[in-house]
């Protein structure tokens, strides 16, 4: 019997699974130049050890259930209420808790998208309806779109797996309808801190029904931690909190969070960074024939391959054997076997990878 058969109990991964990449090439996870996992290039926060290791003496208590000092942070570094506030085991955990305490009847998903909104609702048996965006519009909304009968919508800014970005006003134009006929809205904005003025955060007192969904994971580099959180009304945040496990972000990811929130020279920097890395990436890429670039806001580059004879699989299968992982996007509903997903890294990796294509795709 193999690990994955004895570990059948585990659904599979979606994406980023660089362990199992590893063991197949028989290589150290560490040895893999991974595109595939959308985190910040500069690493975690260089005070995050120090943070860590201080908390440590303090794991032999239970953690704040309700992560007060972290929650006065967070209200603090963006200006809400405590109440409108909700701590969560990662972003991922607050989607399932979200289905689970308001019991949609129907939901409506802007898709592609982050596979867990449907995950969420099928364990609940929620009916999914899907809402193609435009390929010409980034893969993100143009506009107000029907409801179909739902009342709930999932929908991320940036767009995942674009990174596709609605300025505020015009995501509040798309919104607004929603709201005004009843319908909750969950807005993931997991990539936000790369272009944290178009966040709806600033909106939600007269937004009642909007979720906002905000991750640890992308900016600070942690999702080994699991640390995430909901902006929302305070009947809201009550509403699914009534539903959370005891103690479900521990003592150690709530020192995490501290420490990240309170660095934020740190993310001045890796804006900057990301932004610098992204055009660098982008103008690589087009330099190459038949590779389409979608252009992004966020940390991550969706490229459509446009050469023909060449698929997702068969490029990532190619940089894979020189120990680079890509993310293949064909299985994103709404996107095809055409499709990858890169990420932004730092310049020697960024220009590692573009070596890497150039050799793949017979352009020196
Ligand atoms: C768009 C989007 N939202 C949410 C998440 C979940 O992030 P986390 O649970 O680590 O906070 C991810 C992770 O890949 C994502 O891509």
């Amino acid at each position: 019997m193999t690990e994955d058969n004895l570990l059948s109990h585990t659904p599979p991964a979606h994406g980023g699974d660089v362990y199992q990449e590893a063991r197949r090439l028989g290589v150290a996870v560490e040895d893999l130049l991974d595109f595939s996992a959308n985190l910040n290039p500069l690493g975690y926060p260089p005070g995050l050890p120090e943070a860590l290791a201080q908390a440590l003496p303090r794991v032999v208590h239970y953690p704040d259930r309700r992560c007060r000092e972290l929650t006065r942070a967070l209200a603090a570094f963006h200006g809400l209420p405590p109440p409108e506030i909700l701590v969560g085991n990662g972003s991922t955990e607050l989607i399932f808790l979200i289905v689970r305490a308001l019991r949609p009847k129907k939901a409506l998903i802007v898709a592609p998208a982050f596979s867990e909104y449907e995950q969420a609702l099928a364990r609940t048996q929620t009916p999914a309806a899907f809402h193609l965006a435009d390929e010409a519009a980034g893969f993100t909304l143009s506009g107000p779109v029907e409801a179909q009968g739902a009342d709930l919508v999932f929908l991320a800014n940036p767009a995942s797996p674009s990174g596709a970005l609605l300025a505020a006003d015009l995501l509040s134009a798309a919104v607004s309808p929603w709201l005004a006929q009843g319908v909750r809205v969950v807005l993931d904005e997991a990539f936000i801190d790369f272009a944290e003025e178009a966040s709806l955060k600033t909106r939600l007192s007269g937004m009642p029904g909007l979720l906002i969904l905000r991750s640890f994971t992308k900016i600070y580099a942690i999702p080994g931690i699991r640390l995430g959180y909901l902006l929302a009304a305070p009947e809201l945040t009550a509403r699914v909190a009534a539903h959370q496990e005891p103690w479900s972000v521990g003592t150690l990811a709530q020192a995490a969070g501290l420490a990240c929130l309170a660095d934020r020279n740190y993310l001045e920097r890796s804006r900057a960074l990301v932004a610098l890395e992204r055009d660098y990436l982008v103008q690589g890429l087009q330099a190459f024939s038949g590779l389409t670039v979608v252009p992004s806001a966020a940390n991550y580059l969706l490229v459509k391959l446009t050469r023909p004879g060449w698929t997702a699989a068969h490029l990532r299968r190619v940089l894979l054997q020189q120990g680079i992982v890509i993310r293949n996007a064909g299985n994103f509903r709404g996107l095809d076997e055409r499709f990858v997903r890169l990420a932004v890294r730092r310049r020697e990796e960024n220009k590692a990878l573009l070596t890497a294509l150039a050799h793949v795709l017979g352009e020196g």
